[in-house]
């Protein structure tokens, strides 16, 4: 028995191992993945058919399967239309979905994958179109052809609103962006499209009703209605809400172009360029503030299905109020004590307003106060603290602090972050469940049409894990692997975050010949946070403006370097004793490119006035490669250098470690730790 027992677990762990090591690309990982035997040929036979409930929405998710697969493998489909008893893969939903898509709707689906064919299974079309996107990161490249290995996966969702807010005020996004963003969201199981359409830089929405917003606050880059409908309809056929943002009271100076009187000051405004915190703010005061909001939000409120509505409400500095001799002795014939009383009075009115029009309000944390009734949603851009203290006090809460894709920080960092934890962690079970979920957000004071989806993806997928998965997926390794092999898929959704890296090296160099550029933009990053804004200002004496031209190095380079993350772990394990021969291998060849590309994209520095700026990166890089290959040859050698020559490097890593170009070389601190292992 004892025998018998003990090769049944190594059988058990030997097949775990063997489940463990199957090459699985998925991303958001599902909640329950059964391998089993034999694999799922994928050639140009394979077909779809739809079982049990259908609708047009599934017909079409059907036919975006097939067109997606044959990006996705350059394979030409040539199977006429099939039955359920000859399809590839057979879709069955029991039922519809609701009509305007809700939060907390079943999503879950089962997924059943033999040699023999495929099967879909979910409650309604939701599950259905989760599960197609698990289906197409099963299929795989083998020396066969593409297949899918035998499995069963059981999913659903950890948490209901899993969302990307895009800001496409302070940047225009055109409309070819905001679909594409959809597609991407669609592939990483996401549901919730958040669209910043006003702030200060820009009024991005046609009224009707009040059409100086779009006039005369928009440099003529806004959505028309029909536009916005037919994003609302693309994301419904994906899956994805769709919420508008009007950000009131503060960061609305674009409202104020068209209309003056609504803003605290007598104007005229004009839309702001810079960035930042304003003064201008709408006046609470006045009775026709609300009449106007009442029309505007009436509007919108008809335009867009959601039952959620986001007014914004953060980052009030209150000075256009302090500045306003009548809405001051309004505040203090009211009883308030300060601004604070005048934005949560205002808050309770716009409530009011868009609770009229049957929308449930969001707003970011600073609307939090106990006036405002349990049902609104408090969206947490300061942290899990916040969201905590929101959930005791019964209101919902989503978390977007740490997943701010704007401020050049890691995957690693992204993904770590956790809406559960902090104060959260402490919720008890029932005030956990006020945590809906979180939302990625898209700042676009940086970022153009042509560098937007490098910004969000492919970090977006790792974040979407987060939200989809169970909170003990935790493997950043394995975040990692699958974030590059899903980056890789992405692009056969439509996304460009890859394919907008070439013309951008070229513009940099002006020439087709990148390789040395392409070295040096592969290990460099903007600083994280708002580093770059500072930097620019030390540089030029101005700060950065929505007018600038975002084509420098700064804006070509990934804000997180892939080839600082594997050579991280290669110095990790070269110091753990424990790096491979092959690993050495490239880390030599690497440090060695790094050594010699200076001579190389030297010329190319001198005659591109984009990139003359960035020369002390690349001379930096040259001198970290030939540091770096010095350690190696200590540490191989055994021999130890002596405390001249570490003085030395030191001195000289400190320095590489210097912001030029708003870029720093993110390499530095590993070659740091190579050369201090070598001291030791
Ligand atoms: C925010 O970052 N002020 C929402």
């Amino acid at each position: 028995m004892r025998i018998l027992s003990a090769i049944g677990l190594t059988l058990c762990l030997f097949s775990s191992f063997v489940a463990a090591q199957t090459p699985m690309n998925l991303m958001p990982l599902p909640a329950s993945v059964q391998h089993g035997s034999g694999q799922l040929a994928i050639n140009e036979n394979f077909s779809v058919a739809i079982s049990g409930y259908t609708e047009p929405r599934l017909e079409r998710a059907a036919a975006r399967l097939i067109s997606t697969l044959a990006r996705q493998t350059g394979t030409t489909f040539t199977a006429p239309a099939v039955d359920a008893t000859k399809a590839t893969l057979v879709i069955h939903a029991e039922r519809s979905s609701n009509e305007v898509q809700t939060v907390g709707e079943d999503e879950s689906y089962e997924l059943t994958v033999t040699p023999q064919g495929a099967k879909l299974n979910a409650a309604n079309p939701l599950g259905i179109l989760r599960g197609l996107q698990t289906f197409l990161q099963l299929v795989e490249l083998t020396p066969n052809g593409y297949s899918v290995a035998s499995v069963t996966i059981r999913d659903q969702p950890r948490f209901p609103w899993r969302g990307l807010m895009i800001d496409v005020s302070r940047h225009w996004l055109p409309i070819e962006v905001i679909k594409r963003s959809l597609d991407g969201m669609e592939a990483v199981k996401l549901n919730t499209f958040h669209w910043h359409l006003s702030d200060n830089q820009g009024f991005r929405i046609e009224s009707k009703k009040y059409p100086k917003l779009q006039e005369l606050g928009s440099d003529g880059k806004f959505f028309t209605q029909d536009q916005v409908k037919e994003v609302i309809d693309y994301a419904r056929d994906r899956g994805i809400r769709v919420i508008p943002e009007f950000d009131l009271p503060g960061h609305s100076t674009s409202f104020f172009v068209g209309y003056p009187e609504l803003g605290s000051a007598p104007g005229p405004y004009s839309i702001e360029r810079e960035y930042g915190i304003f003064d201008p703010a709408m006046d609470p005061t006045k009775e026709s503030t609300y009449k106007f909001l009442d029309g505007f939000i009436g509007e919108m409120a008809a335009l867009f299905p959601d039952a959620y509505f986001h007014i914004g409400g953060d980052e009030v500095n209150g000075k256009g109020w302090d500045g306003n001799a009548p809405i001051q002795q309004f505040l203090h014939s009211h009883g308030m004590k300060d601004n604070a009383d005048l934005q949560a009075y205002f808050n309770k009115r716009l409530q009011e307003i868009v609770s009229k029009h049957h929308k449930i309000m969001v707003g970011w944390d600073e609307i939090l106060s106990p006036d405002l009734p349990k049902s609104i949603v408090i969206q947490s851009w300061r942290g899990q603290d916040s969201l905590a203290d929101a959930a005791r006090k019964g209101f919902h809460g989503l978390l977007s602090f740490g997943y701010y894709l704007d401020l050049y920080q890691s995957a690693a960092f992204h993904y770590s972050t956790e809406p559960l934890s902090g104060k959260a962690a402490t919720l008890n079970d029932e005030d956990k469940k006020m945590i809906l979920g979180g939302e990625a957000c898209m700042w676009s004071e940086m970022v153009t049409p042509e560098n937007v989806d490098s910004r969000i993806w492919p970090r977006m997928a790792a974040i979407a894990e987060r939200f989809w998965s169970p909170q003990n997926t935790r493997d950043i390794p394995s975040m990692y692997a699958r974030m590059e092999a899903e980056s890789m898929r992405l692009e056969s959704v439509g996304l460009q975050h890859r394919a907008y890296y070439r013309p951008m090296l070229e513009r940099l160099v002006g020439s087709s010949d990148i390789a040395a550029i392409k070295t040096l933009a592969d290990v460099v990053q903007a600083p994280p946070e708002y580093r770059r804004e500072g930097l620019h200002n030390e540089a030029t004496g101005h700060p950065y403006t929505s007018l600038e031209s975002f084509n420098h190095l700064a804006d070509a380079s990934r804000p997180e370097s892939i080839v600082a993350v594997r050579f991280n772990t290669w110095v990790d394990d070269l110091v753990a004793h424990r790096a491979t021969p092959a690993e050495i291998a490239q880390m030599r060849e690497l440090l060695t490119q790094w050594r010699d590309n200076d001579a190389k994209l030297r010329p190319q520095l001198q005659s591109s006035f984009l990139l003359k700026e960035a020369a002390p990166l690349s001379q930096n890089l040259a001198m970290l490669g030939t540091s770096g290959l010095l350690a190696m040859q200590y540490l191989e050698n055994g021999s130890k250098p002596g405390p001249e020559w570490m003085n030395e490097q030191a001195a000289l890593i400190n320095s590489a470690k210097q912001p030029h170009a708003e870029s720093l070389l993110v390499v530095a601190p590993a070659v740091e730790r190579l050369v201090r292992a070598a001291g030791q």
